[in-house]
């Protein structure tokens, strides 16, 4: 049993610690990554996630507790688990008067026996096939970034371990990472990503974990750090009456108005479709009535911005 869970997990965390000098770094971390799951590493500046993700690639030893990859322990087997993953840690160390090919074609011998069909294949995937031929010193820093990502690639990993890939990027730049990473999904692959902003992961990750000062502060889906349980936004012409009303029923003490006008309420059964009829019997008839989101960034700093 035992065994066929570890298994299961591409990368799992059990009581990490990273302390330097006085300073928890990171604090009794525990999580587990599942095989073929993008996993969303969040935090805001100095939480630890590029400490974190140092000492999943065996690059620093954790205070106390132990990383496991692909089901080994990083420390005792690195050499033969490391292999297996693809790292991109900081900026990409790239030769910038060489071109993106040449770049792949010495990463690549370093590594061995990379051919040169794969070199192709991934400025396919990275979608530099067009600019191969020009040197590295002049492509943007999103073209560096996915470079960088290639050269990550090259060995054909399982697991790629990824420290803020979309940082620095504008809009357009953050697009094609994702979408990259869609691909990779859709490969099979385990990635495991950070970022500081919630909104860049949340679409493309299923779970994230966030990280506050070290700690753990959430752990899990991505649609339930979202989603308001049992709460509808409602849009009305009367807000004001339409609003007072709701609050004088026994199920609608709890409503409230939003920033931007909208009605936050309950049902009166849980069901979105009883408010609707309730209202609309009421003389409110509502013009949207949709389960309630709460703001990613919003969540985000609320978890990431208490008092420790
Ligand atoms: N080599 C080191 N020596 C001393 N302190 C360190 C070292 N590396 C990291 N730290 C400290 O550990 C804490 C976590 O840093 P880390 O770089 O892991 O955060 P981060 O979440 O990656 O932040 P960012 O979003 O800015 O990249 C910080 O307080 C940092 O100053
Ligand atoms: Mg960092």
């Amino acid at each position: 049993m035992q065994t066929a869970l570890v298994q299961e997990s591409a990368l799992s965390f059990r009581a990490v610690s990273k302390r330097f000098g006085s300073r928890m770094a990171v604090d009794r971390l525990d999580l587990e990554v599942g095989r073929g799951e993008v996993f969303g590493f969040l935090g805001p500046n100095g939480a630890g996630k590029t400490t974190t993700m140092r000492m999943a690639l065996g690059l620093i030893k954790p205070t106390s507790g132990c990383v496991e990859v692909l089901g080994r322990d990083v420390q005792l087997e690195g050499r033969r688990v490391l292999p297996h993953v693809g790292p991109l840690v900081e900026t990409p160390a790239l030769y910038p008067h060489l071109s993106g090919r040449t770049n792949l074609r010495i990463f690549g011998a370093e590594l061995g026996r990379v051919s040169a069909a794969r070199i192709e294949s991934l400025l396919e995937l990275t979608a530099l096939d067009e600019r191969q031929d020009d040197r590295v010193s002049s492509y943007s820093l999103g073209m560096r970034q996915r470079l960088g990502l290639a050269v990550a690639l090259l060995h054909d990993p399982e697991l790629l371990i990824l420290d803020e890939p979309a940082n620095g990027l504008d809009p357009a730049g953050i697009r094609e990472i994702r979408a990259l990473l869609r691909q990779l999904r859709d490969q099979g692959k385990t990635v495991f990503l950070s970022s500081h902003v919630l909104g860049e992961v949340g679409r493309v990750c299923d779970r994230v974990a966030i990280l506050r000062q070290g700690a753990l502060v959430y752990s899990g889906r991505v649609d339930a750090l979202l989603s308001e349980a049992g709460y509808f936004e409602v849009k009305v012409a009367e807000v004001d009456s339409a609003l007072a009303w709701i609050r004088e029923q026994a199920w609608g003490r709890s409503a409230r108005l939003d920033k931007d006008g909208t009605i936050v309420s309950p049902s009166p059964s849980g069901r979105g479709r009883e408010l609707n009829s309730t209202l609309s019997a009421a003389g409110f008839i509502p013009d949207a009535i949709g389960p309630r989101q709460r703001d990613l960034e919003a969540v985000f700093l609320e978890l990431t911005e208490g008092r420790p």
